[in-house]
């Protein structure tokens, strides 16, 4: 009985690993992770080229975008308990997630109840293109040489938190959510970055929306709101 995770890279299906498409195509059932009911899934949606709709079931699970642990807790459980369902009924079964299984993915909670729950389950992980490295790949930028140190850090929480941590970083990469940006901007000079520092932004990584755009810090100072969506990525290097 084995279930694989499949991490299916930033969104363009050619940035899949030749495994993870090996594993999919063998797959009877594909799970994918969606924010509510009815909505497409993500992964599910960058990985359809491979996906033969007629002979492999293909299931959305419910994963709220919501940071309150207590309420998500119950959804970890259901979807868990789902996936090792057709896992016992002899299938074989993927569960996919964007970019990196170990990077801000639901597959890290379904991971810890299947341990918990089902552990005699054979789990497989194979790893993605994260959305960082695709970016860097697209920004042709270089996130970090010699003794240069990289921070990674999610935009959308505690504000002095993520100034403590960038203020000790050469490079941060900020993910989760776009819609945040601005109110990080603000705060960079107090974690030490100058006024010439670089900062690139980027939306939709490596599919036809792809934007991106450069700004010294300077540039941006003024502005409360960058009108980025939650699919962006934000780098600044210390100058
Ligand atoms: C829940 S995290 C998932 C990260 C993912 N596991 C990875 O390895 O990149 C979602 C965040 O990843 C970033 N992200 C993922 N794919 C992206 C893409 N194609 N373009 C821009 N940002 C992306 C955004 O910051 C988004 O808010």
């Amino acid at each position: 009985m084995r279930l694989s995770c499949i991490g299916c890279g930033p969104g363009d299906p050619e940035l899949l690993t030749v495994k993870g498409i090996d594993r999919l195509k063998a797959a009877d059932i594909i799970f994918g992770p969606t924010s509510r009911e009815g909505k497409q899934s993500i992964a599910i949606g960058v990985v359809e080229k491979y996906i033969d709709r007629e002979h492999q079931t293909v299931r959305a699970l419910v994963f709220p975008m919501k940071k309150d642990k207590e309420s998500l807790v119950e959804y970890w459980k259901k979807n868990a308990a789902e996936i090792a369902k057709s896992v016992y009924s002899g299938k074989n079964v993927v569960y996919l997630t964007v970019g990196d299984p170990s990077l801000y993915s639901t597959w890290a909670y379904v991971f810890k109840e299947l341990r918990e729950s089902f552990s005699d389950i054979e789990i497989e992980i194979i790893p993605g293109i994260t959305s960082m490295f695709s970016f860097a790949a697209e920004a042709k930028l270089s996130l970090a040489e010699g003794e240069q140190t990289v921070g990674i850090i999610p935009a959308c929480y505690d504000i002095e938190r993520v100034r403590n941590t960038a203020s000790t970083c050469d490079t941060v990469i900020f993910l989760k959510d776009g819609r945040y940006f601005g109110k990080v901007i603000n705060m960079l000079p107090n974690a030490g970055f100058s006024n010439d520092s670089l900062v690139t932004i980027a939306q939709d990584v490596s599919v036809d929306e792809q934007k991106i755009r450069t700004s010294e810090l300077r540039e941006l100072q003024q502005v409360t709101e960058t009108g980025e969506k939650y699919f962006s990525i934000m780098v600044v290097k210390r100058k």
